[in-house]
């Protein structure tokens, strides 16, 4: 069966009617975040529940997203996590963080969630200097696409044995995809998927639902 771009479309589209059940808050976050000047740049339900089960298969004790937006991968993350689990989720945008707050608090999971303000690279390098390393057990990376290698590279020692890397855009975004020839974003998001299918501490397989989520496990 040939696979047509309309097909595509529509596998995608079967995919978020068929898995992408959420409730009012969720299903109207975006809505009201575009109300307040944010891009509609969220992942989609079908995604947010992926990101939950992964999550929850997890001890779910500590889970570190980059790129909070205005919150809503996060709640799905948060939902998967363990009673005590906490998440800190980084956005360099105040308008972003400011209505993330007010939609984790909303969703009642706000005494989890932490938001760090600022640049990607200086907070999380800041809060690679807190954290005990292998104490963190999911991250979720959707920030500055070019600058995924170079999350990678703090991030990885802080991940669990067990603990999982998922990212957005494994495969593409609204500019590019991964067969293009070249460009920055689609060369940085190769590098980034090989960097954690090459590595030998984690397996990693990246599932082509919506623009891409890879996922990668540390095995030791
Ligand atoms: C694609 S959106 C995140 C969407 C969110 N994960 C969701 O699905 O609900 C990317 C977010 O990362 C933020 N961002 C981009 N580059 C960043 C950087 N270098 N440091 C911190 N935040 C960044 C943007 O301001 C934006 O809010």
């Amino acid at each position: 069966m040939e696979m047509t771009s309309q097909r595509w479309q529509r596998t995608n589209e079967y995919l978020r009617n068929a898995f992408g059940a959420q409730d009012d808050h969720l299903a109207g976050l975006m809505a009201d975040a575009v109300d307040r000047g944010l891009p509609d740049i969220a992942i989609t339900a079908d995604v947010g529940r992926l990101l939950m089960i992964l999550t929850s298969l997890t001890p779910g004790r500590l889970a570190i997203e980059v790129g909070t937006l205005g919150g809503y991968s996060g709640i799905w993350i948060a939902r998967g996590l363990s009673r005590e689990g906490r998440l800190i989720t980084v956005e360099r945008e105040d308008l972003h963080a400011d209505f993330a707050r007010e939609q984790f608090d909303r969703a009642g999971v706000g005494d989890r969630v932490e938001i760090r303000r600022g640049p990607a690279l200086e907070v999380l390098t800041r809060l690679a200097g807190e954290l005990v390393p292998g104490s963190v057990d999911v991250v979720f990376v959707d920030a500055e696409k070019e600058e995924y290698p170079a999350y990678w590279e703090i991030l990885k020692p802080l991940i669990a044995p067990g603990g999982l890397i998922m990212a957005d855009n494994a495969l593409g975004a609204g500019s590019w995809w991964i067969d293009d020839e070249g460009g920055g974003e689609r060369n940085a998001a190769d590098r980034f998927n090989r960097l954690v299918a090459g590595d030998d501490d984690f397996e990693a397989v990246a599932v082509p639902i919506r623009q891409g989520i890879l996922i990668g496990r540390r095995m030791r």
